[in-house]
């Protein structure tokens, strides 16, 4: 470990030199894309600037006790007022690409209608900014922020929200699509429809199987219906695509019936968002509850060809049997031996590996960018006033040569985002967990780059992971 660390922290502050040490790295094909991802509501802050209307994730923070150190996205790390800083530093570690999302409530500040022009001004200068320091702009039209009025009437709930959705999405790129090239349709919606309208724990803090189908429908039909109208409208250079949370799932040591639950989990959280997308139905365990949703035409509507498949990932998934959790199933401990992050979740770089060759044999192998992943750890700042996180580095890389290894056998892998850039709101866990390359002090909102900011911008640079 102490070995590692003096490679990648002692010698990160000088620019790698494959010539001197060229058997200590792994080499990334040319063109691979290196970023960072954010999403507005973990880091915007300026809740009431310019417009803006109130969002689901305002009502639920606002909630006392439904977050955990009570924190909200108020003033979150403060980008709206410091996005030019922020960009800045994305430039000088030398990072090419940054996946941020559009906040829908600055644009329409009830969900439908006219446009925010004010809102819109954010996502114009900060696409400038990012072109100005030659980082390509990676929207991402919905991060969980949905506006509160689309909630009052429904939200993911009611159908009509993939034609408020649609009207959104071509607003949006109407604005900053001339410069903008690569476009996310949804993050994780797989996730929204789980914590958010089947267990609780997220906005808008709904429960239940019916809950979480129709959460899940509507937006695989939103996505549909946006990526068919910007395929249409769209510039022939843009690159349309969606992030998915896609985590192996196993059965956890125990009965037989884990396996049972591994498999419906499976279901539920990966496959209902993949299989419509790829092969146009629901995983054969879900098409009874999904049936009651399903229109004529939908699922047309939502197989469309992408350009691309976001993938975040951060660890294999352990279930167990239990008939009280959605689906009869519930999350189980890790194998003995695994370590964890703060998050208390499993460190398994090879689920990277696996997940990619599965896109590869299973799913046609698309174009894939690793979209997000990371790991929240504490810090410390060391004698060099440096915020030292070798923990992160040492994550991060064992996942890259995981990238690699995939890239190697044949997964086409085009590009790797590390979530995140700032230390910023953890949703649930409000500001408790830190995932950022970069600390966020959160009195004076003060950047402070972490050593995993250094290395990262150095294998950014050299295109290439050290051993
Ligand atoms: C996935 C989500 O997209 C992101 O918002 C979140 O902060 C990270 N996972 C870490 O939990």
């Amino acid at each position: 470990r102490r070995e590692f660390l003096g490679i990648a922290a002692g010698a990160a502050l000088a620019p790698l030199t494959r010539s001197a040490m060229a058997q200590q790295f792994v080499q990334f094909p040319d063109g691979f894309v290196w970023g960072t991802s954010t999403s507005s509501y973990q880091i915007e802050g300026a809740a009431d600037a310019d417009g803006r209307g109130p969002s689901v994730w305002d009502t639920f923070s606002r909630t006392p006790g439904k977050v955990l150190d009570g924190g909200t996205g108020d003033v979150a790390a403060d980008h709206y007022n410091r996005y030019l800083e922020d960009v800045a530093l994305m430039a000088d570690a030398g990072l090419k690409a940054y996946r941020f999302s559009i906040a829908w409530p600055r644009i329409q500040p009830t969900g439908t209608g006219p446009a925010n022009a004010r809102g819109l001004d954010f996502y114009d200068r900060l696409t400038d900014a990012l072109l100005r320091r030659g980082i390509e702009p990676w929207p991402c039209l919905y991060h969980w922020d949905l506006p509160q009025a689309l909630q009052d009437r429904g939200g993911w709930g009611n159908r009509d929200i993939a034609s408020w959705f649609a009207d959104y999405a071509q607003i949006v790129a109407g604005r900053i699509g001339d410069r903008a090239k690569h476009w996310v349709m949804l993050n994780e919606p797989s996730v929204v429809a789980i914590f958010g309208h089947g267990v609780g724990g997220h906005a808008p803090d709904l429960r239940g199987r019916t809950n979480y189908c129709a959460a899940i429908h509507h937006q695989n039909l939103a996505q549909g219906r946006a990526l068919a109208a910007l395929r249409s409208a769209g510039g022939k250079d843009w690159q349309l695509g969606t992030v998915l949370s896609v985590q192996p799932v196993k059965p956890a040591p125990g009965p037989d019936s884990n396996r049972h639950a591994a498999a419906q989990w499976d279901a539920v959280w990966n496959r209902a968002c993949l299989d419509p997308l790829f092969k146009g139905e629901y995983p054969d365990s879900l098409i009874a509850d999904f049936k009651p949703l399903v229109k004529p035409g939908d699922m047309e509507t939502i197989r469309q060809p992408i350009d691309f498949l976001g993938l975040n990932y951060y660890s294999r998934m352990h279930q167990v049997a239990d008939p009280g959790g959605l689906f009869g199933t519930n999350f189980g401990p890790s194998p003995d031996g695994t370590k964890h992050t703060d998050m208390g979740w499993p460190i398994e770089p090879d689920g990277l590996y696996e997940q990619l060759i599965e896109f590869r044999d299973r799913y046609g192998n698309p174009p894939v960018y690793v979209t997000e992943n990371g790991a929240s750890y504490g810090d410390w700042v060391g004698p060099s006033g440096k915020a030292e996180d070798g923990a992160r580095i040492f994550f991060i890389r064992d996942h890259l040569l995981a990238c690699h290894r995939a890239i190697r056998d044949g997964a086409d892998l085009r590009g790797y985002f590390v979530w995140t850039l700032l230390d910023n709101f953890e949703w649930g866990y409000g500001y408790t967990q830190h995932f950022g390359l970069v600390q966020v002090d959160r009195e004076t909102m003060r950047r402070r780059p972490k050593a995993s900011y250094y290395w990262y911008g150095d294998v950014a640079k050299a295109n290439a992971v050290p051993l």
